[in-house]
């Protein structure tokens, strides 16, 4: 590529250069302003009113500037367009155009919707002629109407589309930031952040950068994101002021998010009744802490009306919680709850807790028993407005682990499942390791057997009551957002499947492609959409087979959690061990003969589960301490399965690498330098990765690869 055509580049994947001249640019992301070019070059009026529909407008009306299209705000003459955005309560304007796209626009309604209302979010789009039509009841459907139309590119003008009606199946979606106010002395300034410092925080005060916050906004608002926590659920002396004091700073990051459909939620301390109020107790029994939680939180919605509710981690890692006094999790989130009612808000009450305080000696205490323990026997006692936030599997993010028991347990509680965005057991954004496929098979397990209701059944909820769907976010003020590039595509993915748990995960990726790397603005876009799918399709899996093996989890650098450790956590208090010894490895979690965790799971997978013969292979030795010569479903032995799969996963990263390499001159190029960059870490890891486990079971078991490759 030669430097005018580079510079093209730039301008056409680049967002307007920031106010200040010598801040460096951030990139786009799956926005950039080309993937609008569809839409630009269009005659488009919106009609309604209000918050939502004027951040429509602008964003037509800047891609209309940019491509030469038109854009109208309910004219009182008659105009003729390509396209309409109209609030379905909004009177008739004179254009006879439009009083039929929208005529034909209710008449689709009925057609496609039995009954069925678009609700505050949802929106239809349909076609009457050369007109398209996007029909909502609410602003926000108009908004994400727009970013439907956007994703369509020009498709969504294509005479012979059939009308389709959109809904989220989730209420909530939501991204959890882990970003501290002040910068922590381990932590720092965002907890498992691998992408720079924090948008929202710097060193103890806001950011301040508002531009940026909005930009952030749009991205959300485009994957279908509506809610935000924007401090670590570890809250400590400053980030508790937010509540109070500082809660300003709070409200000014909302006025930003609000546009964009975006409500803002607190981490909160479970002590703030004592840290903030001065009180002698934080017990949710106290009728003194009640008041004081109630006027406080009075007080957050006189400043912020729309304001989304708390999200608490009680009793865990350190945090202050109810069993202080001798009350329970029911207890503590029903206070919170108490407190939020009145103004419509919802306390997220984590499920995360567990003894971190485990002697590595007695095996009976099992750290992936510890939610199911402490909430099933809650189940029916917390209030509606209650989410119980559950971490997809029992332990912590792992690359592998079976889905929680927990929500199986609890019907008569709304849960939702907590994702993590953020790489923190998955290469830390130095690694590619694209998670949506993970994540669907988390969210198409049936708890009950084949066939029966799904995770993603258990989170929507009848009547779309369920928790929805929550991850750690992964996005920081790195110029790339993510620092890997291609982890951009895990946010947009999760975004997407909280709208629609059920759709696949390589269709999202191809629409992240698409808006990414638009087809228009690329050299050779059938090469680059096949080189991406074929880099990242399979990468979550790659990067579980230079890792730990078959589901035993962790294996990582204690602390950092970063590259290979095996022996990093064996002998800590933090219960998570995989007990590999000359004989065997695994960890025996049968109800006969192991911790009994097996048996929290519904009779069809606790039967599965319980057997080392029925026990599916990528579980096993979170199930089961086997020896290494056991035979897999496979046929492959367990030691051999480990040498075949280390060596295999360095072979598919080696790969990746030469794959990328065919990219470079045809994208952006610092997208190119900085993956490439990132790829040459991530051979350096797994080979890491690779040689240490297979060099530590061959030293373990002394059985030798029968393949004869070189193991240290
Ligand atoms: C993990 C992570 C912590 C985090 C915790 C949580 O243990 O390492 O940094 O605080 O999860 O989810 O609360």
């Amino acid at each position: 590529m030669n430097a005018e055509e580079s510079m093209e580049l730039d301008r056409l994947l680049f967002v307007e250069e920031p106010s200040e001249p010598d801040e460096p640019r951030v990139h786009a992301a799956w926005l950039p302003p080309e993937a609008f070019r569809a839409l630009g070059a269009r005659r488009v009026l919106i009609h309604g009113d209000g918050l939502l529909v004027d951040t429509v407008l602008d964003e037509v009306s800047r891609a209309c500037a940019r491509y030469g299209g038109r854009v109208w705000h309910s004219p009182s003459w008659d105009v003729d367009v390509d396209l309409v955005f109209a609030l379905r309560g909004a009177d008739e304007l004179p254009s006879l155009s439009v009083r039929a796209a929208r005529a034909a626009g209710e008449a689709a309604l009925a057609e496609t919707g039995d009954g069925a209302p678009l609700g505050d979010e949802g929106f239809l789009l349909a076609r009457d002629g050369d007109v398209t039509v996007v029909l909502a009841d609410a602003p926000a459907g108009l908004l994400y109407g727009l970013f439907h139309v956007v994703r369509l590119c020009a498709a969504a003008f294509d005479p012979a589309r059939p009308a389709e009606r959109h809904r989220p199946a989730l209420r909530r979606r939501m991204l959890n930031h882990w970003d501290n106010v002040a910068v922590h002395p381990v932590m720092g300034q965002v907890e498992r952040g691998y992408a720079g410092g924090s948008i929202f925080w710097q060193e103890g005060r806001p950011r301040g950068d508002r531009a940026r916050l909005r930009e952030y906004a749009r991205l959300l608002a485009c994957t279908g994101v509506n809610a935000v926590s924007v401090n670590n659920v570890n809250v400590g002396r400053t980030e508790a002021l937010l509540l109070t004091d500082r809660l300003g700073d709070v409200a000014e990051i909302a006025d930003v998010l609000r546009p964009y459909g975006i409500r803002v939620h607190l981490s909160v301390s479970f002590a703030a009744p004592m840290i903030l109020g001065g009180l002698p107790t934080a017990d949710p029994l106290d009728d003194a802490v009640r008041a004081w939680w109630a006027a406080t939180t009075r007080r957050v919605y006189e400043r912020i009306p729309d304001f989304g509710g708390y999200l608490v981690k009680a009793d865990s890692e350190g945090q202050p919680g109810p069993f202080s006094y001798g009350r329970d999790h029911a207890d503590g989130a029903n206070l919170l709850a108490e407190a939020l009612a009145p103004h419509g808000g919802v306390v997220h009450w984590r499920a995360f807790v567990y003894n971190h305080h485990q002697d590595w000696r007695d095996r009976s205490t099992d750290r992936a028993r510890a939610a199911y323990d402490h909430f099933a026997p809650l189940d029916g006692r917390f209030r509606t407005n209650v989410v119980l936030q559950v971490k997809y599997g029992p332990v912590d993010f792992q690359t592998r682990e079976p889905v929680s028991p927990v929500l199986a347990a609890m019907p008569a509680t709304r849960l939702a499942v907590e994702l993590q965005v953020t790489q923190e057991y998955t290469g830390q954004q130095r690694h590619v390791c694209h998670l949506g496929p993970w994540w669907s098979e988390v969210l198409r397990f049936a708890p009950w057997g084949p066939g029966g209701r799904t995770i993603a059944d258990v989170v929507t909820g009848e009547a779309a009551a369920g928790g929805g769907l929550v991850a750690v976010a992964n996005v920081g003020d790195d110029r790339f957002w993510t620092g890997h590039p291609l982890a951009q595509a895990n946010l947009y993915t999760f975004g997407r499947l909280a709208w629609d748990p059920r759709r696949d995960p390589a269709e999202v990726l191809d629409e992240w492609i698409t808006l990414t790397f638009p087809p228009s603005a690329t050299a050779d876009p059938d090469l680059v959409r096949q080189t991406l799918h074929e880099i990242m399709d399979d990468s979550w899996r790659s990067y579980e087979r230079y890792t730990a093996p078959l589901g035993v989890g962790f294996m990582v650098n204690p602390g950092d959690h970063y590259g290979p450790g095996v022996d990093g956590y064996e002998y800590t208090r933090w219960g998570t061990y995989h007990f590999a010894d000359r004989d065997g490895v695994g960890v025996d979690r049968s109800r006969a003969s192991g911790t009994g965790f097996a048996a929290q799971y519904p009779p069809y997978w606790a039967k599965v589960y319980e057997s080392p013969e029925s026990c599916p292979d990528e579980l096993l030795l979170f199930f089961h301490h086997v020896p290494y010569g056991h035979v897999l479903h496979s046929g492959s032995t367990v030691i051999q399965h480990i040498y075949d799969t280390h060596f295999a996963g360095v072979e598919e990263v080696v790969a990746m690498r030469r794959r990328w390499q065919t990219l470079n001159g045809m994208i952006d190029p610092s997208v190119y330098e900085r993956v490439a960059e990132r790829l040459d870490e991530q051979v350096r890891c797994a080979t890491e990765w690779r040689d240490q486990v297979n060099t530590y079971f061959l030293r373990k078991s002394g059985v030798p690869d029968e393949r004869g490759r070189e193991i240290h």
